[in-house]
């Protein structure tokens, strides 16, 4: 079984992800991670425009990086929406992720792209969506969380500018699989989010089986 995720940023599909992979005892991988490795990695030789540096980065991932936490920062996030352009570093990375994806006893994908390109024939679609007011607060809440010292309006600015780049560039944009179902998550805690994450996989699933 293979569940897309996609969405823009801190529309919880990460939090959603893991937790949908370990109710049906499936593999998760946070996408997003991959491509704030890359980023990482180019930030910290001073090449963060360079598109053939990224896409030997992303050949030569060591999985184990994909837990650094420095990953989660905002720079990373802001890096990653950079070398995701480039289209060397995305067909590097969509190796990594299908070989992820065929592994058994299946898995669970969540970014911006995997109902559309990484798994198109994946067995259940999930669109995350939330306002850009309602995920500024949460990835806020999510920072200060961590300690840091948070601008709101800088992150609700980020996230907006994320969006567009996000939507607008050339290859594998987000958008809506034809066939995903799209959730809503702006006034649902995660609790409520994840029982109707849940709600959808089965139906699609079951409807699956009897087609
Ligand atoms: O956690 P957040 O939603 O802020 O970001 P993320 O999922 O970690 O992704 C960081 C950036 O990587 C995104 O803004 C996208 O530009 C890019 N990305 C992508 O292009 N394709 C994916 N499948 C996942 C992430
Ligand atoms: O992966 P993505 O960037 O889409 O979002 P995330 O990192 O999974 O979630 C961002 C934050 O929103 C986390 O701190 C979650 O606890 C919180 N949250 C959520 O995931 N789902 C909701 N429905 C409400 C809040």
């Amino acid at each position: 079984m293979i569940i897309a995720i996609d969405g823009p940023a801190a529309s919880g599909k990460g939090t959603l992800g893991r937790r949908i992979a370990a109710h049906y005892g499936l593999r998760h991988l946070d996408t997003g991670l991959l491509y704030r490795a890359v980023a990482l990695k180019l930030i910290h030789r001073d090449m963060l425009d360079d598109a053939d540096a990224g896409a030997e980065e992303a050949r030569t991932l060591d999985p184990a990086f994909l837990a650094d936490p420095m990953l989660r920062s905002e720079a990373a996030g802001a890096g990653a929406s950079i070398v995701s352009v480039y289209p060397q570093v995305r067909q590097a990375l969509l190796e990594f992720q299908r070989r992820f994806a065929s592994e058994a006893p299946g898995a669970v994908l969540d970014g911006r792209d995997i109902g559309t390109v990484i798994c198109p024939d994946a067995d259940a679609k999930l669109f995350v969506i939330a306002s850009a007011e309602e995920r500024a607060r949460r990835r806020a809440l999510e920072l200060r969380g961590r300690g840091e010292d948070v601008d709101e309006e800088a992150i609700l600015a980020d996230i907006r500018a994320r969006d567009h780049r996000d939507m607008s560039r050339a290859n594998a944009p987000l958008k809506a699989a034809d066939d995903a179902v799209t959730l809503d998550t702006t006034a649902l805690d995660a609790d409520a989010a994840f029982a109707a994450a849940v709600a959808i996989v089965d139906r699609l699933v079951a409807r699956a089986r009897t087609a």
